[in-house]
């Protein structure tokens, strides 16, 4: 019986497969390399010394999706696979809906036409919008998105939910990441973003490396201690472990369930400055530039349902965050180019 990764190639995936294969599972990873290199899986494969099962598929791809769920003996999914810019997904909104909603929708057919009724869905604490409460728990009703991006996350979210309510059989874990950081130890593998990078911590580490001169700070008048962003950065490592936990609850039929993962602690963007000068040793010279639209004040979670139930709680703090960016940017400062 195998898991099956989607966007298994991908920052988050990647990190996912080697948790796994490091657990025992057996992984058959599906990535349309849209957004990732094969040679983060055999950088995996160096990690863990087991080979990975790799199809090169689209989500969208009826055919294939059939074929790749004829051939292996499926128990479950682990559905990362989709388009995640945000900035992006305001000029192509279509390409969005289009890759993340009928690309889960032909997923999830595909799943149920051959009896495998288990899946971890990759969401996001976008789906809280400007959140109600800080600490944000679970039970913090969901807000307006404002991105397509994010109403891809929050629809799937009602579109998976739905699905389990009709058919109970089903198992649907509901992942809402907070803002994952970090790499590998090894430092093989690690986040790799296409162009200049729209988040915070691979926009530093390219500033650190050299190929960006200095950091843009988005706002400093927010109501935050220093007036800048506040963000609950895990380590991807911890949250890759947190989707092995997730994978031993199914074991449990918990039908429909939904956890934070998150450190539960908020950092200023000024913060994660510090604290990656303080871990690398390395100056991030930056400037402060208006506030970037859709942006809020404050998000960091209440992480005590997933350590309850899951039994997970992440272990890295910030420094290992800062430390291990690093270590993978300065050790591949073109990502998986050579
Ligand atoms: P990523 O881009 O590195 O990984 C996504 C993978 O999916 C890529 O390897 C890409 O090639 C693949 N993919 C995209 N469309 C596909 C398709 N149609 N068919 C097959 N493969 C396809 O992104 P990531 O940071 O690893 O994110 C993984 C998931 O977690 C995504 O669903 C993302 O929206 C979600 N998420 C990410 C963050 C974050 O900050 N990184 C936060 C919350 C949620
Ligand atoms: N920031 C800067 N300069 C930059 C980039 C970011 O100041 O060059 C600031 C932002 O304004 C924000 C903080 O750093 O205050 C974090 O920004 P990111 O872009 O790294 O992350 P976001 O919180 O905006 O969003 C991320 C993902 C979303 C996901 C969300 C919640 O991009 O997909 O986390 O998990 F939904």
């Amino acid at each position: 019986m195998a898991v099956l990764v989607t966007g298994g190639a991908g920052y988050i995936g990647s990190h996912t497969v080697v948790e796994l294969q490091n657990a025992g599972y057996d992984v058959v990873v599906l990535d349309n390399l849209s957004n990732a290199s094969e040679k983060a899986l055999d950088r995996v494969s160096k990690i863990t010394g087991k080979p990975v099962k790799f199809y090169k598929a689209d989500i969208l791809d009826r055919d294939a999706l059939n074929d790749i769920f004829d051939k292996e003996t499926i128990e479950s999914c682990i559905h990362f696979a989709g388009l995640k810019a945000v900035g992006e997904s305001v000029v192509k909104p279509w390409e969005y809906y289009e890759n993340n909603i009928a690309g889960t929708l032909t997923l999830v057919d595909v799943m149920r036409k051959h009896n495998v009724k288990n899946i971890i869905f990759s969401s996001s604490a976008t789906v809280y919008g400007d959140p109600a409460q800080i600490p944000i728990t679970e039970e913090c009703p969901k807000g307006q998105c404002t991105n397509p991006y994010g109403w891809t996350k929050s629809m799937l979210e009602q579109v998976l939910t739905d699905i389990q309510k009709a058919d109970p059989e089903w198992n649907v874990m509901l992942l809402r990441y907070f803002n994952p950081i970090g790499a590998h130890k090894s430092g093989t593998i690690g986040e790799n973003p296409n162009g200049i990078p729209n988040n915070l911590m691979p926009y530093i580490t390219q500033v650190a490396v050299g190929k960006l001169k200095e950091l843009g700070v988005f706002g400093n008048d927010y109501d935050t201690p220093d007036g800048t962003g506040v963000r609950d950065y895990i380590h991807v490592v911890d949250l890759a472990k947190g989707h092995v936990k997730a994978l031993k609850k199914i074991e449990e039929n918990p039908g429909l369930a939904i956890y934070n993962l998150g450190t539960g602690k908020g950092y200023s963007v000024l913060d994660i400055v510090k604290n990656f000068e303080a871990a690398t040793g390395v100056k991030i010279p930056y400037v402060i530039k208006p506030r970037r639209a859709g942006d809020i004040a404050t998000c960091y979670c209440d992480a005590s349902k997933a350590e309850k139930e899951l039994g997970w709680k992440a272990e890295n703090g910030i420094r290992e965050m800062c430390e291990d960016s690093w270590r993978w940017q300065s050790n591949n400062p073109q990502g998986y180019e050579e």
